[in-house]
């Protein structure tokens, strides 16, 4: 028998056997149902939380898709109840075959609930935890102040310098080196989450390996099988990149966390792995999360000059007008802290979070929820929820300052960070980082609509990129400093460097 027709037999057999395995009737009449949900095949790819939202609607606050086992959540309470309270059952990871093409054991958050992801996220937790965080507090005032310098003397490129400010505090304090956004690792880094790691985590991403999972026996010239070598190139790119900064900072160049923590455990290799799975992974889910979130920020104020001016008017008030902010001032900046909480709000820059996997059979609100169950947080919709937010599209700070517990309740409950065991590790860092750059904005800045030659206001759409990592699509403003001496006092930061 030729080759051509061995593998037709061997497609034929496996797909008969997959295609019985996985409609094979599992349940007995009188156990719980399935909760409801769409019975078509193909997941949205494009926004698919508000295609989410809108099945919450018409399903309730759970919507499944039996047909794929995947549980849409768009409700608060559930979340919490689900992959919080009961962290136990649901803290796997997507346990497809796509993420492990991709390098899963390179990257913290793609990694299965497992000793090895206990490992990486203990080493990740001392070092990130709230009582350590500190130690990140000169490198955000170092790059936060650069970011200031920025944005005076190349005020058009703004969006490049939220990358550069968070990319690099990633990468000075981890690695302790100096990179950019255009540098070797800048780019490599932005062209795994771009290209590849944005698009494959999306549900419904490759719907042909879907419709046909034996096609993941098949070699790549296989017709259908061209995933395999966009997941090839991927992975080339995750090898080139986790190895790199990890070698050079432990050669010495300059002090960091990683070299650090290198030394300390030289002769123990599951803890030398566990910390470039630290290292790596903080430059793939920490530096376009947070510029994600400093770019929202930036176009709020352009949309919104009366948060801005009342932002302003807060700062100028409680710390003057002679200095920049500090952490120590958060505290006393209600109406600022009611801007970060908005931003974070309306705009998670991981919509749908990062599905979270049951690892066995559940009970919920009187349905069934299978074991192998993907779990898909729509925090989007979460956030949206008019009984929790009244007017919930609507930018207003507002809502917070005047609610009953403040603006400044537990950075863990702002659900943009996820939830349980696998809500995001690096929060508390991700979270000083965009407050200061948010108040030391609005302490020095002025951020308004462009004008054109005729002197007419360019007018901004607000319009957000339909990606797994949502972002703002480019947008034009300008931006000046408050005054003269502002100007002066940002400049003069330099010399601190
Ligand atoms: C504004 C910035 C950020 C946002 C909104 C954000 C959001 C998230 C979300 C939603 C998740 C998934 C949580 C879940 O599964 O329930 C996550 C996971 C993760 N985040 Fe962040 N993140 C941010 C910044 C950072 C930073 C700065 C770092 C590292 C320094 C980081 C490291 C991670 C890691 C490693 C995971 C995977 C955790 C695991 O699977 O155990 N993130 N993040």
């Amino acid at each position: 028998m030729g080759t051509q027709s061995s593998v037709l037999l061997f497609v034929t057999v496996t797909a008969i056997v997959l295609t019985y395995l996985r409609f094979r009737p599992r349940r007995k009449a009188l156990e719980p149902p399935y909760p409801p949900g769409p019975t078509g095949k193909t997941m949205p790819t494009h926004d698919p939380w508000v295609q989410y939202r809108k099945w919450g609607e018409e399903f309730g606050k759970l919507a499944y898709v039996q047909s794929k086992n995947i549980l849409i959540i768009n409700d608060l309470q559930v979340a919490i109840d689900l992959l919080q309270t009961r962290a136990h059952i649901y803290s796997d990871r997507d346990t497809s075959f796509k993420h492990d093409l991709i390098g899963r054991d390179f990257i913290l958050a793609l990694q299965r609930y497992s000793t090895k992801w206990r490992r990486s996220r203990k080493v990740f937790q001392q070092s990130f935890r709230e009582a350590t965080i500190s130690r990140f507090f000169p490198a955000q005032y170092r790059k936060t102040h650069l970011f200031l310098r920025r944005m005076i003397t190349a005020p058009n490129d703004f969006m490049q310098h939220t990358m550069a400010l968070s990319q690099g505090l990633i990468y000075s304090t981890l690695y302790g080196l100096d990179v950019e956004p255009d540098d070797y690792l800048g780019r490599k880094t932005g062209e795994i989450i771009h290209e590849y790691i944005d698009v494959i985590l999306l549900d419904g991403a490759f719907p042909i390996l879907d419709r046909f999972p034996w096609l993941r026996y098949m070699p790549s010239w296989f017709p259908g099988c061209n995933f395999k070598r966009i997941t090839a190139q991927c992975l080339q790119r995750v090898r080139e990149t986790n190895a790199l900064p990890f070698d050079i900072a432990k050669s010495g160049v300059g002090t960091s966390l990683v070299a650090e923590l290198a030394i300390q455990n030289e002769e123990n290799q599951d803890e030398i792995d566990a910390i470039k799975v630290m290292g790596f992974s903080s430059t793939l889910a920490g530096a376009d999360t947070t510029a994600s979130s400093l770019a929202s920020f930036l176009l709020a104020m352009v949309m919104h000059p009366d948060v801005q001016a009342k932002g302003q008017e807060e700062i100028d008030r409680v710390i003057g007008t002679d200095r920049l902010p500090t952490f120590e001032d958060r505290r006393s900046l209600p109406y600022v802290e009611s801007i970060y909480r908005e931003v974070m709000r309306l705009h998670p820059p991981f919509p749908l979070g990062i599905s979270h996997v049951s690892i066995k059979d559940d009970f919920y609100g009187g349905y069934f929820i299978p074991k192998g169950c993907i779990v898909v947080p729509n925090l989007w919709a979460m956030n949206r929820d008019p009984d929790m937010y009244p007017e919930p599209d609507k930018f207003l700070p507002e809502r917070f300052l005047n609610s009953p517990e403040g603006p400044f309740f537990s950075i863990n409950k702002i659900s943009a960070f996820g939830f349980g065991r696998r809500a995001c590790v690096g929060r508390y860092m991700a979270d000083n980082t965009v407050w200061l750059c948010i108040a030391s904005t609005l302490a020095m800045l002025k951020v308004v609509k462009a004008k054109d030659d005729k002197g007419i206001e360019i007018p901004i759409s607000g319009e957000y990129t339909h990606n797994f990592l949502r972002h703002p699509k480019p947008y034009q403003c300008s931006i000046v400093p408050r005054s003269l001496y502002a100007k002066e006092l940002v400049l003069a930061t330099a010399e601190f460097q």
